[in-house]
């Protein structure tokens, strides 16, 4: 093993992981001028070329509509890693992937374009003298999905090769569909072209080291396992909050809003995982099997105002880190007619054995206090017979945050007797940080990714059905929004913790926002 591979410095990925070397590999990047290529992908690649882990044959190709020299493409690809890289350009290693990449021009929906990048493929096959696994990314605007699907599928690059049988991949950025009808019309043309099997459906969050180790502390520990259910759980709260603002990207961002851009996706992950029954072995399918199972159990939400389980939030201007900041409709390119929410806060009810009458609440939002991704998981409060008497026991429900990010680690708040001679409590935490503890050179959520759909484990990405179940969820909500306007749309000031009316969804059952921090 190199010794500077995963697993060797987190030996506790071996049982996720099923590293076994991927085949002789054709990557294409469909939009591969873009922002994600060269900040996320290319990056990715070069440090997995670090940790020897691209199989020996790996060729990259570069598509879109700007034509470009394969050679500047190979700049372009130097200057991302330069720039973007956790780890600083070895031109010795790099040389070796990068004299094996160019760059292919076309039109997204142009036939003829995909009838010349699978002869280019074939050529590439027949210098090596093999057959070679292609693997597409989609890297686009959603817009051009469909397209750039079909094409594979009638240029014939979608089928498996006859001899060896090593099958094609597709893998398909975010966000995927709009809706419920939009999500199963891709998936549609998706599964038109491609088998589920072959399709690898990002969603970076489960990339991150944090998400993944969220298996392994429910399931590779008896002490937490026992507990986690209705009878010791109070609530669950699931926060993905930014501190940003829209920034240059308010044209996008407004047709998007929280609910599609974190929550249906990113958060219901979370919740997902947090609340997933034990799946029968660490294969893919077992896994998907249980999320699925898990979001179709959440009941329909109650939408309306009065005592309803939704809350939606826009920010005005304030302060964030003490410095003055637009309100999101002074941003750049958001139209004076938008009801776009930048904020989002759900309470959702698990109806099966396990979580029946725990709430499952969750927010994300923008330009909030600070960037925090975290699960809290609150434990119901001992009986308050020994440590109730006046003020002198200040004793708080046990809770276990798990922060995703931006410092990720796992903390358990518990009771403890202050030092003196008096006996009075105090809560206190204790701290596992991944950085102390594994160091902080971690693999990006993209690296695991790439490499894992080049092996073919689908574990870390959603199936078909997954992302049908979440868009079920949350579609009658995007509707009803649409058709109330702004009636119902609360403000926040930037840098608070969102709305009032987001306290309310907890008041109501007895319960308060976790502060995070
Ligand atoms: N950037 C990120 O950090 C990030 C994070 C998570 C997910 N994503 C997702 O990843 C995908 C790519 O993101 P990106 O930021 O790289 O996108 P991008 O820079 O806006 O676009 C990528 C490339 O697609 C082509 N393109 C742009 N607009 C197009 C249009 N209207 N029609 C057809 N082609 C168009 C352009 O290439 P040519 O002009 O050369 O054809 C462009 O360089 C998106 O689906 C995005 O939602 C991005």
């Amino acid at each position: 093993m190199n010794p500077e591979s995963n697993e060797e410095r987190h030996p506790f990925l071996k049982g996720l992981s099923k590293h076994r070397g991927a085949p002789p590999t054709v990557v294409v990047i469909f939009g591969a001028s873009g922002d994600l290529t060269a900040r996320k992908l290319v990056p990715a690649i070069f440090n997995l070329g670090i940790d020897n882990l691209l199989p020996g044959e790996f060729h990259l190709i570069g598509y879109g509509r700007k034509p470009i020299e394969d050679e500047a493409f190979r700049e372009m690809m130097d200057a991302a890693i330069e720039e973007f890289s956790r780890r600083p350009l070895n031109k010795e290693i790099w040389e070796r992937v990068r004299q094996n990449i160019s760059y292919h021009a076309g039109g997204y929906d142009e036939a003829a374009a995909f009838e010349s990048l699978a002869e280019k493929i074939n050529r590439i096959e027949q210098d090596l003298g093999r057959d070679m696994q292609r693997m597409f990314y989609v890297s686009t605007p959603p817009s051009v999905f469909e397209p750039i699907i079909k094409n594979i599928g009638s240029s014939g690059m979608a089928q498996a090769h006859v001899h060896t049988k090593l099958a094609s991949k597709v893998i398909i950025e975010k966000p995927f569909g709009r809706d419920l009808e939009s999500a199963r019309e891709l998936n549609q043309a998706i599964n038109g072209v491609f088998e589920e099997p072959q399709v690898y459906r990002i969603d970076h969050y489960l990339g991150k080291e944090t998400v993944q180790d969220l298996l392994v502390q429910r399931f590779g520990n008896s002490i937490f396992e026992p507990l986690w259910n209705r009878e010791y759980i109070d609530c669950v709260q699931i926060t993905v909050a930014e501190s940003l603002g829209v920034g240059s990207r308010g044209g996008y961002y407004d047709t998007s809003g929280a609910l599609r851009d974190m929550i249906q996706n990113h958060t219901m992950q979370l919740v997902a995982l947090t609340a997933m029954e034990p799946p029968v072995s660490l294969d893919p399918e077992s896994i998907r099997d249980e999320k699925v199972k898990v979001i179709k159990a959440i009941q329909p939400l109650n939408l309306k105002a009065e005592g309803g389980d939704v809350v939606r939030g826009r920010y005005t201007k304030g302060l964030v880190k003490g410095e003055p900041v637009e309100g999101y409709m002074e941003a750049e390119g958001i139209p004076a007619t938008s009801t776009t929410e930048t904020y989002a806060a759900m309470r959702l009810a698990i109806n099966n054995w396990r979580w029946q009458g725990v709430p499952f609440y969750i927010r994300s939002g923008k330009r909030m206090a600070r960037r925090a991704s975290e699960i809290a998981i609150q434990f119901k409060r001992p009986p308050g017979i020994l440590f109730s008497e006046g003020d002198k026991f200040n004793v708080a429900a046990n809770t276990m945050v798990i922060s995703i990010q931006p410092d990720e680690g796992v903390t358990i708040v518990m009771n403890s007797k202050i030092p003196g001679l008096e006996t009075r409590t105090q809560p206190v935490k204790m701290h596992f940080r991944y950085s102390t503890t594994f160091g902080s050179n971690t693999p990006e959520a993209y690296e695991r990714l790439i490499l894992d759909a080049m092996v073919g484990d689908s574990t870390l990405f959603i199936r078909g059905d997954e992302t049908e179940a979440s868009w079920k969820l949350v579609t009658p909500v995007l509707k009803h929004w649409e058709e109330c306007g702004a009636h119902g749309l609360q403000e926040y000031a930037a840098g608070s913790w969102g709305p009032l009316e987001s306290e309310r969804l907890l008041w109501e059952r007895k319960h308060q926002w976790r502060r995070s921090g």
